[in-house]
């Protein structure tokens, strides 16, 4: 069982922003895949801290794309990537120092803020892009 699956409402049409939001979909899987096969502190250790560099490098090309087409949301979407990042380090830094994590906590955690983010705040950046598209043809 996947703990979350791509569908069409998370297409953005954006190529390169829905490949990596695939690619944070399938990692976000393998860590509820190894939590549920009792591999919860391997994985953690492993995917938690690799999903944190592809998210950071992730938000870097969306906020690369915002600035190409002058997305008036930039700035409150940028704070949103920010709190997201800390949120994250704050768990990884929890994890590394030992103090107990629940990881069904943090998987569910980063699936909802996932799903929220993409369908909402970065749909914001789709419809912009497309409604600047129609106004340039
Ligand atoms: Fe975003």
């Amino acid at each position: 069982m996947t703990l979350l699956n791509w569908s069409s409402y998370f297409a953005l049409g954006i190529d390169q922003i829905d490949d990596q939001h695939k690619k944070l979909i399938e990692m976000l899987n393998d860590m509820y895949d190894g939590i549920k096969s009792g591999h919860a502190e391997d994985v953690l250790k492993v995917v938690l801290d690799r999903l944190l560099k592809y998210t950071k490098s992730h938000f870097l090309a969306e906020e690369k794309y915002m600035m190409e087409i002058g997305y008036p949301g930039f700035d409150d979407h940028f704070k949103r990537h920010y709190e997201l990042t800390s949120q994250v380090e704050e768990l990884v830094q929890k994890y590394s120092s030992g103090e107990h994590v629940n990881y069904l906590e943090v998987v569910t955690f980063l699936r909802d803020w996932l799903q929220v983010h993409i369908m909402e705040e970065d749909m914001q950046i789709a419809k912009y892009a497309v409604s600047k598209e129609a106004r340039m043809l």
